[in-house]
């Protein structure tokens, strides 16, 4: 059974959340949820996990998963505020838990958080199934871009998070800690091998002047037209385009809050004993800020 999927773009951080559901009164997953975020003030705020609960409402969706594609570093998840208003269960790949020691280091969190995953309800492993109501996903690792990153294939759709972006953008930076280029080429070869009819769901979309975001491509387009990686481009050129370029790339804006909250499943901080939460900032440690 192939899944009905909707999206939701925020054009703060160029992010898509999906709803992927069975149908109407079914069972549904969301993918890569947003928590909003003004750095100048340090708020969080949840209109658009609340537009995606507005549609889960309306159309009567029991919520079973909310799935990340990693740890984001653009933007906060909202998958703690959605597990608390659906009961569904938060899960990552396995990669997590190395996510979490390294910035468990960088950031200097308290000693008592954990660095083995427990945050989340479920580690997926490469190659691991399960259900979404009747609907059969699977799981594939696609490290490259950060090492924990997973592809999940819900039917004929595979939601790819920072794997491949559009056709005319390419491909995800593979410079943050734990990147590879190397492997993101491998992991990008992997998703060519997914049946020709399986549509690609992007975690996030850059739309050149003129042109709306978009959330999905099919894989022949990918495969042709990829900028980066389409055609028969081989494993040297990419690496040597993707180091050169990441060379030249500032650091994402929101990665410090981002990284502090989605390493805790989209928990804040604990509250100091003032009763306030804060997040910490690492001075000079950051590369490649231009
Ligand atoms: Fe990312």
């Amino acid at each position: 059974m192939n899944p009905q999927v909707m999206s939701f773009y925020d054009p703060a951080t160029f992010t898509f959340t999906y709803v992927v559901y069975e149908r109407e009164g079914g069972h549904a997953a969301v993918v890569d949820p947003v928590l909003d975020y003004n750095p100048a003030s340090a708020r969080t705020s949840t209109v658009s996990a609340d537009r995606v609960l507005q549609f889960v409402q309306a159309k009567r969706l029991t919520v079973d998963w909310i799935l990340e594609t990693h740890a984001h570093a653009d933007h906060l998840t909202a998958a703690a505020y959605l597990k608390r208003a659906t009961g569904a269960k938060v899960a990552i790949g396995r990669g997590i838990t190395q996510v979490q020691e390294r910035f468990k280091v960088l950031f200097g969190l308290e000693p008592e958080f954990a660095t083995d995953g427990s945050q989340f309800d479920r580690l997926f492993a490469d190659g691991e199934e399960f259900a979404i109501g009747g609907l059969q996903a699977s799981v594939l690792a696609t490290p490259g871009h950060t090492d924990d990153s997973l592809t999940y294939v819900i039917g004929d759709a595979a939601f790819v998070g920072d794997t491949v972006f559009a056709p005319e953008t390419g491909t995800a930076r593979a410079d943050f800690p734990g990147g590879d280029a190397g492997k993101l080429y491998h992991s990008i070869r992997k998703l060519f091998e997914l049946p020709a009819e399986t549509r690609l769901f992007l975690c996030h979309d850059y739309p050149p002047d003129g042109r709306a975001a978009h959330a999905q491509s099919s894989l022949a387009d990918q495969q042709q037209r990829n900028v980066h990686v389409g055609g028969n481009a081989d494993e040297q050129s990419f690496v040597k385009m993707r180091t050169e370029r990441d060379a030249n790339l500032a650091a994402p804006k929101l990665i410090l809050p981002a990284l502090q909250v989605n390493i805790r499943a989209g928990e804040l901080p604990p509250p100091d004993a003032n009763g306030i939460r804060y997040l910490r900032l690492p001075l000079n440690q950051l590369g490649g800020a231009k």
